[in-house]
């Protein structure tokens, strides 16, 4: 996520602009930019890189209004050129979220002559509210994000007159109010050195700062009476918005990230699935005969679900290899190979590898991953960006169930070219994954049960999840999460593998987590469930709303809404992610920093 910050006020703007950045820079960004109105206009400084870089260019510039912006770039590499703030004659924007539909914008804005100079989508705001502005700011921002589709939390400054003017919608903004000064800030992180005093803005309004004065507005310019918190939370609490820890900060923002992940890529129209980032032709989509996924950890358990999806959806064969392995081995792999790199970080040291690798033999490449510009990103010739926003905690949480978004999209969209999957059908799984962020937001409604089952289980020594066709993946994700942070031994099985040897180990003191969403093999997950009582284990059924029967042959059931058969592993996801944080919870565990491990693994 991008930082943006605001000040206008008494004294100096830019050292309190590069003060209020820095305490913006735990969200992760690549580069930074002040724009402050001086008087001979506006003057913007910005530079790829950290905030001290930044420092490092500034002359003493002298104004006391003014914008600032740490970037996690979504749209265009990480460059200066690419930094925010964008400008467009007197008016300066920094922006934090996606414009939707930026190329309908451009395409407009660049027929009325505006000449582009990044490649970012912001820059279109810039050009919009000049095309508005005829001396009153706040009805040109209002004018100009009326034709913008998307999410934005954004300020504008412009050169005719000390004052700011931000809005948001679907991205965090808040605005500070302090003694003849006011701030605008991404999070209340950057503010509470100066003030306590916060409006938390909703979406469709509108801010207008001067120094004296601050005032909101609704979309249609009607003044809007506004509620001041006063925020007690300590640096470091604000941080994670005032959640203990960052994982469950990350696990509340799927809601927003799977949305951010699916936003603009689908037609819920035409049933058809919207990836310009994939350039691979429509002719090779067709005549494609095989799929190789690689990537490491988690990323490898939704590899798993990609093979699923791929198969069934697109008819496509695929294997996963684990990238420490593939890179390692012999690989039989033709120029009719797509090889598909799964990397939330695009630095993991064995994934890059095998990439490299896979080139070798010719194949094509494409890539999913969170981060813009990383050493991955530059290998592959094509990248589907899961835009979850940076993840501190180094147990992935939102950046898994954003790969699985992007692979269902892609699965999606190779079969309605290769005419496997028809429109109808293709119509209502769109729809489906577009009522996910609101079933996971039920998921975390019914939270309390997740914990009060982690911490009835927490004393176990061995765990096991067991998982059927596509929830398998699964199992295994939910082992890996509660082996990273809780430290408790688990493993992922197949549910039919259990006679095959790890039957033998079940006993009253290994609690079975049972994935038993309505599926084809419903069924033989219950005879599955059957085998583990009778040898005294306690279960944990994870099902669907729907189903009256599980009740009967398990110790308890934790319920996800319905939805379609191959969007369960999306909601089981926020389950096991919560089972394993409020058990490494209840263990007084380190849960964003576990012991032995890194967020990216880049070495061997
Ligand atoms: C997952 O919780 C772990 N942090 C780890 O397994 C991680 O998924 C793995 O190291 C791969 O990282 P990447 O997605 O950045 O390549």
């Amino acid at each position: 996520m991008c930082g943006i910050v605001g000040y206008v006020g008494k004294k100096q703007a830019t050292p309190i602009l590069l003060d209020a950045l820095k305490r913006l820079e735990y969200r992760g960004y690549d580069s930074a930019g002040v724009a402050v109105l001086t008087d001979n206009g506006i003057e913007i400084h910005k530079t790829e890189g950290k905030i001290s870089d930044l420092e490092a260019i500034l002359p003493d510039i002298k104004g006391l209004c003014g914008i600032g912006h740490t970037r996690w770039a979504t749209q265009g590499a990480p460059t200066t050129l690419n930094a925010h703030p964008h400008v467009s004659g007197n008016i300066a924007v920094v922006h934090n979220g996606i414009i939707e539909n930026y190329q309908e914008l451009y395409d407009e804005l660049k027929g009325e002559g505006y000449e582009f100079v990044s490649e970012t989508d912001t820059e279109v705001l810039a050009h919009l509210i000049h095309r508005y502005y005829k001396g009153n700011l706040v009805d040109a921002v209002i004018e100009g994000l009326k034709k913008v589709k998307g999410t934005y939390a954004a300020a504008f400054l412009c050169g005719d007159s000390e004052q700011m003017v931000a809005a948001r919608k679907d991205s965090p903004l808040v605005a500070g109010l302090g003694k003849g000064e006011n701030f605008v800030a991404s999070d209340v992180t950057a503010l509470l050195k100066y003030t306590r005093n916060v409006v938390y803005m909703h979406d469709f309004e509108i801010v207008s700062l001067s120094g004296e004065n601050i005032q909101f507005f609704d979309f249609d310019g009607n003044p809007v009476k506004e509620h001041i918190e006063s925020i007690e939370w300590n640096i470091e609490a604000a941080e994670k918005s005032g959640y203990p820890h960052f994982m469950l900060k990350e696990i509340n923002e799927q809601v927003t990230s799977v949305h951010d992940t699916m936003m603009g890529r689908i037609s819920e129209l035409t049933g058809d699935v919207l990836l310009g980032e994939v350039k691979l032709p429509r002719e090779e989509i067709r005549k494609l005969e095989r799929i190789v996924i690689i990537a490491c950890g988690t990323s490898y358990n939704a590899g798993l679900l990609g093979k699923y999806v791929f198969e069934a959806l697109a008819g496509i064969h695929t294997d996963v290899d684990i990238s420490s392995e593939f890179r390692y081995a012999n690989p039989v792999l033709e120029d009719s190979t797509l090889v598909i790199s799964i990397s939330q970080s695009g630095e993991t040291a064995d994934t890059i590898a095998a990439t490299k690798e896979a080139k070798t033999y010719g194949c094509r490449t494409l890539s999913i991953t969170n981060v813009v510009g990383t050493t991955l990103s530059r290998e592959v010739e094509n990248i589907v960006y899961t835009r979850a926003g940076p993840e501190i905690g180094v147990a992935a949480t939102k950046t898994f169930t954003s790969q699985l978004i992007a692979l269902y999209l892609l699965a999606i969209h190779f079969a309605r070219i290769r005419k496997k999957l028809d429109v109808d059908r293709s119509k209502r799984l769109l729809v489906s994954l577009k009522q996910l962020p609101g079933m996971i937001q039920q998921i975390l409604n019914n939270k309390e049960l997740i914990r009060k089952q982690a911490i009835r289980f927490s004393t176990a020594r061995d765990y096991f999840f067991l998982g059927r066709s596509l929830n398998f993946p699964i199992a295994l994700e939910g082992a890996l999460k509660l082996k990273e942070i809780s430290y408790i031994h688990a493993e992922g099985y197949a549910a039919g593998e259990l006679k095959h040897g790890p039957l033998a180990l079940i006993s009253k003191d290994t609690p079975v987590v049972a994935l038993a969403t309505r599926a084809s093999t419903y069924d033989k997950m219950l005879n599955n469930i059957k085998e583990v009582k009778a040898r005294a284990a306690p279960v944990l059924a994870i099902a669907g709303m729907d189903d009256t029967e599980i009740e009967k042959y398990v110790d308890a059931v934790i319920r996800v809404p319905v939805t379609d058969e191959l969007l369960y592993p999306v909601l089981i996801s926020v389950v096991v992610q919560l089972l394993a944080y409020y058990t490494a919870d209840a263990l007084g565990c380190s849960i964003d920093k576990p012991r032995n491990l890194a967020k990216s693994v880049t070495v061997e």
